[in-house]
């Protein structure tokens, strides 16, 4: 089934509830990922998206020299995936085709996709903000795409967490899924 592109501006309801993502990046011969929980979106009109990423991560380095990098959304059965690339290191050896991991091409940048995550968002570099030195970095990036399996927003452009279970970092290997949803209204 071909994938669903997402209105830019909506991209930001893929991570909109906190779920752990897998960024991708490449130097343009190998390929690399890391797990990241602390990825949040930081503005809606331009889109953009904030990242804590620990700059001795592989992952950083791609980052910083190529300027781009894809935000992939894993659920439940992507799990596996998330710790390769959450508990290995792309200093040590290419990880992904280590474990298996199927990678497909993006539509606006050169790091690849993880072909198990449920949608992605790609991304360029925006800024580093100085004032977040020292320790790991907090990075935003501008979304330039976004796509998404059939089905992963429903009619209304919401993430349909029932059928797709986003992972929810509680810290160490510990996780939850999303539960019940709970539509707020206006008091009368
Ligand atoms: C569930 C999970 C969440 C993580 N979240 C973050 C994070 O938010 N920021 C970060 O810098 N590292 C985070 N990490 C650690 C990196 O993913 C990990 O150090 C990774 O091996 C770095 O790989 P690399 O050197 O190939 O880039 C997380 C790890 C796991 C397992």
């Amino acid at each position: 089934m071909p994938h669903q592109p997402i209105a830019i501006e909506l991209a930001y309801r893929l991570v909109n509830h906190g779920p752990t993502v897998i960024v991708s990046t490449t130097d343009g011969a190998q390929p690399n990922a890391c797990a990241v929980a602390w990825c949040a979106p930081a503005s809606r009109e331009p889109p953009r998206f904030c990242l804590t990423i620990g700059k001795r991560h592989k992952t950083f380095e791609q980052l910083m020299a190529s300027g781009e990098c894809v935000l992939n959304l894993p659920t439940s059965e992507a799990l596996d995936a998330l710790m390769v690339c959450g508990r290995r290191s792309g200093h040590d050896g290419d990880k992904l085709s280590a474990a298996g991991i199927a990678l497909e091409p993006s539509t606006r940048v050169c790091a690849p996709r993880l072909a198990c995550c449920a949608a992605w968002i790609e991304c360029k570099l925006w800024g580093v903000p100085e004032w977040a030195e020292p320790g790991p970095s907090l990075v935003v990036l501008q979304a330039l795409a976004a796509e998404c399996r059939p089905g992963v927003l429903d009619r209304e452009g919401f993430l349909d967490t029932d059928r797709f279970k986003t992972l929810h970092h509680l810290g160490g290997d510990r996780f939850v899924l999303p539960g019940e949803r709970l539509d707020g209204g206006e008091s009368s």
